[in-house]
């Protein structure tokens, strides 16, 4: 068992000297009522114990850095060290929140250069970088309906979301005070259109859309669910988690999306995760800028640019400052140095790369067991329903996924989409060669091999990783996320 931070080291210990106070000290200048009655305890360690005690725990993680991490939905693709580089100038990374617009014009001038890109690549003319995750984005976008609704004298009540749809949707729709409402998917893995005219009518607010699908499906009646929505003065939502496979070939606001988000931690290369600082813009059409949080970078006749808080139409602040700055650098970066040529190659290879490992599998047999759910070929990913694998080798896609960690790779997502049995939702990405590839799906076919003689060693797997099976039904039932001292 690993030890925190908190049971190493001894009293009195320390990993830093302070230089001696060179001004006046001051007593009571926080006000007694925020205060703590006793001082935090805080870890009293070395430096090398407290080096050694991260960098073992990272060795513990599986990333990106480390292996393969086809996560579906997800869009786990490398991340350039050019982009950190640049981060950490201290221009961007030393400028504090509260400065002047005048002396940050560098700043504001990057951030409205990353507005302008932004906008070109979903096709619809008004950016606002301030949301800090796609979820965040949706939330914006579905209040921005609300607001432009309400503008109008109208108070609709409900949402629309497909049954593919991320779980952040339908969290989204039930945040911003909306019913509900799911539609159907079609044969071919589109959104159900008959289900969607008996559904949409003047109490429908939005219908929320990914596409292509989180089954790797381009939806190609795109345009007729856009007509269908317009007409009952609904708003059309893009959540732009998948947009990796489009950058550059095809517009949201093209297909006839009002409101767009993007997900600067998926296609723009800006990291995942770790608890850290994401970053999920919005692109929306004409009718919708005046709604737009505030404030607003604008550029005056000079050229210079400000910040504009009177708004009077807005939804209001959704967070402090402008946004996740850094996350804002890491992206302009990445879209300055692949240009729009090579935004579109990014994408044309992800969806190459996907059905390449697609037609891998096939051609080793795993198809057999693991059939793809919807569809012949992919976008940038693709879903397989491990129901005859549980039915003909009994093990379960959990073990498979488990069994994949020993071959060193992460497992795909699973069991998602909800709508296929035992899914298997795989995303390769652009950024992986094609040897990864094919260990990949070498290691896959493996594991259905290995499971035909003993499906024991798939049901305990993993045996490589420093713990073992973890309960996670009870880890999501009850977390233990904080620990008291
Ligand atoms: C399809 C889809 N929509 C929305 C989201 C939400 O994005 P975020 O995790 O940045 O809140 C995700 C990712 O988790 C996703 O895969």
């Amino acid at each position: 068992m690993t030890q925190t931070i908190f049971e190493k080291g001894a009293p009195g210990r320390r990993a830093f000297t302070c230089p001696p106070l060179d001004v006046p000290a001051v007593d009571g200048l926080l006000p007694e009522a925020f205060r703590r009655a006793q001082e935090p305890r805080l870890p009293e360690v070395s430096e090398p114990e407290l080096v050694r005690h991260y960098v073992n725990l990272s060795k513990r993680n599986f990333d990106l850095d480390s292996g393969f991490y086809p996560l579906g939905s997800c869009t786990m693709k490398h991340n350039p060290r050019l982009h950190e580089r640049v981060a950490a100038l201290p221009g961007h990374s030393r400028l504090h929140p509260l400065q002047d617009p005048a002396r940050a014009q560098g700043a504001l001038e990057l951030m409205w250069n990353l507005e302008r890109a932004l906008a070109e690549v979903a096709g619809l003319p008004h950016v606002s970088l301030q949301p800090s995750a796609g979820s965040h984005g949706e939330l914006a976008g579905v209040l921005l309906t609300k607001a432009l609704h309400a503008d109008h004298g109208e108070a609709r009540t409900k949402v629309l979301t497909p049954d593919t749809a991320h779980g952040t949707n339908p969290a989204t729709v039930t945040m911003a005070g909306y019913e509900l409402v799911k539609l159907g998917t079609n044969a071919d893995g589109g959104v159900d259109i008959d289900d969607l005219r008996a559904k949409a009518d003047e109490t429908v607010a939005c219908l929320m859309l990914t596409n292509p699908n989180t089954l790797g499906i381009f939806d190609h009646n795109i345009e007729e669910i856009a007509e269908i929505v317009h007409e009952v003065g609904a708003t059309l939502y893009y959540d732009g988690a998948n947009l990796n496979a489009v950058m550059g070939i095809s517009r949201p606001g093209d297909m006839g999306f009002d409101i767009v988000h993007f997900n600067l931690h998926k296609s723009f290369t800006q990291p995942h995760g770790g608890g850290g600082p994401g970053s999920g813009p919005i692109a929306v059409a004409e009718h919708i800028e005046p709604y737009l949080p505030r404030p607003v970078i604008v550029q005056g006749a000079d050229g210079t640019f400000d910040l504009d808080d009177h708004r009077p139409k807005s939804i209001g602040k959704l967070r402090g400052f402008q946004g996740n700055y850094g996350c804002f650098v890491r992206s302009y970066a990445y879209i300055r140095s692949l240009g729009a040529e090579g935004l579109k190659d990014a994408s044309e290879t992800a969806v190459l790369n996907a059905n390449y490992l697609l037609a891998r599998l096939r051609t080793l047999g795993a198809l057999n067991k693991l059939p793809l759910a919807y569809g012949e070929l992919c976008m940038h990913e693709f879903v397989l329903s491990g129901a005859p694998m549980k039915r003909d080798l009994q093990i379960r896609t959990l073990d498979l996924a488990k069994r994949l960690l020993d071959h060193g790779f992460h497992p795909p997502t699973v069991y998602f989409p909800l709508l296929v049995d035992e899914a298997l939702l795989i995303e390769p990405t652009e950024t992986e060669t094609r040897e990864t590839l094919d260990a990949f799906a070498e290691a896959l076919a493996e594991i259905l091999r290995e499971a035909a003689d003993d499906p024991s060693v798939a049901r305990n797997a993993p045996y490589s990783t420093p713990v073992r099976r973890l309960d996670e039904a009870a880890a999501a039932k009850h977390p233990v996320i904080r620990q008291a001292f």
